[in-house]
């Protein structure tokens, strides 16, 4: 088949939702490898939006798209997306190194986008999509899919209920045997989910970064890291990242002053476990010189947490900030930080774990 005789008319837009009367948010998707048929299928699942076209410069990829959505317009370039006036949102499912640039002609165009994680592969550019989606009073939305992760929500819960104490250190360990990217490291790629999810936890952003981190093959792109942060008050958090592991673990400890949690992301029934469990100081006078420590050693806690797909919550949440005028939780100012974080975290590899001031 060709990609002309792949491309279908316009999709028909679902009448029973038109009359419902709510007018569908038109979406085009650009990047259509592996993530981007995840959002495609989403926005086609949800109830106020409607996929008007996609785009992929690699024609394999689209004939892939037209086959399994046949009625989806397969536009020729990226300007025919940016020229219809049917679609008012973008979603970009590129490359990171293309972020930047597609991002700031969608905008440009007059279009909201949703951006996929990282945001950009630099601050500077990060900064100019943060300001131009300002300026023209349009929905810059990045998919930190995390933040919208029904047990990320409980756990956010659980740390403002302040049930944790305060909280002491994060211990995060994201490894796989991981897809090798062209354009990014291991950190660019995998470390975006946990540092939004600790930013979404904490609220504020780290002070310091540090990193190290080694390559093993020709591309010179990092495979295994470690990253640093402190975030002052003796709060510090670490995050571990890895392509080569032979096992598979996604898991952050939050270590409180009064209770821990554990988030286990691979366990689907019971993905966070309050521990009360830590250790006691006795402060009297009398054991000033001779510090009296004892262990607690409490219940543990597992709350239940609903089963559903935090990529429909995303498109969802998109789509309602564009027609209520909203600003989606991970917003451009929240994409921001985390390549902020990103790119001293660089930084510090390329210094051999210099600690580097944000
Ligand atoms: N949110 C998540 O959980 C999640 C998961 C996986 C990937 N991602 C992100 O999604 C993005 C894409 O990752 P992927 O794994 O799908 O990569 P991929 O390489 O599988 O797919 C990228 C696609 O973009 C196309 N492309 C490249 N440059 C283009 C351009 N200028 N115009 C149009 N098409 C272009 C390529 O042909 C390819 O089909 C990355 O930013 C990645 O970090 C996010």
């Amino acid at each position: 088949l060709t990609l002309s005789e792949l491309r279908g008319e316009k999709q028909t837009v679902f009448p029973e939702r038109e009359m419902a009367g709510m007018r569908l948010v038109g979406v085009a998707v650009v990047g259509c490898g592996y993530w981007g048929p995840n959002l495609i299928r989403n926005f086609c699942d949800c109830s106020s939006t409607c996929v008007k076209a996609v785009f992929d410069q690699d024609t394999a990829a689209m004939v892939r798209i037209g086959r399994a959505y046949p009625t989806v317009r397969l536009a020729k370039r990226f300007a025919e997306i940016l020229e219809d006036p049917e679609i008012e949102a973008v979603a970009v499912a590129t490359p990171v190194c293309t972020h930047v640039a597609l991002t700031e002609a969608a905008l440009k165009a007059g279009k909201h986008v949703l951006v996929e994680k990282p945001m950009a592969d630099n601050v500077a550019g990060g900064g100019r999509l943060v300001s131009l989606a300002k300026e023209r009073s349009l929905v810059l939305m990045v998919d930190h899919v995390y933040m919208y992760n029904a047990a990320v929500q409980r756990i956010k819960t659980i740390v403002d209920s302040g049930s944790l104490g305060s909280i002491y250190y994060i211990d995060s360990v994201r490894i796989n045997l991981g897809i090798f990217q062209d354009d990014v490291n291991v950190v660019w790629d995998l470390a975006p989910h946990d540092l939004s999810i600790v930013d979404y936890l904490l609220g504020h952003p780290p002070r310091t970064v540090s990193a190290t981190g080694t390559s093993h093959t020709v591309s010179n792109q990092e495979d295994v890291a470690y990253l640093s942060l402190d975030f002052g008050e003796g709060l510090i958090a670490t995050f571990h990242v890895n392509w080569l592991s032979p096992v598979k673990v996604r898991q952050m400890i939050i270590g409180g002053s009064k209770k821990s949690l554990v988030y286990n992301d691979l366990s689907p029934s019971e993905p966070i476990k309050v521990y009360d469990r830590g250790i006691e100081f006795d402060s009297s006078p009398e054991s000033r010189h001779n510090a009296l420590i004892s262990y607690r050693m409490g219940d543990i806690w597992s709350p239940q947490v609903p089963r559903d797909e935090p990529l429909q919550n995303v498109v969802r949440s998109f789509a309602a900030c564009i027609r209520e005028g909203g600003d989606p939780l991970s917003n451009g100012a929240v994409g921001l930080r985390v390549v902020r974080i990103l790119e001293a975290a660089q930084h510090s590899i390329k210094a051999q774990g210099s600690r580097i001031t944000l």
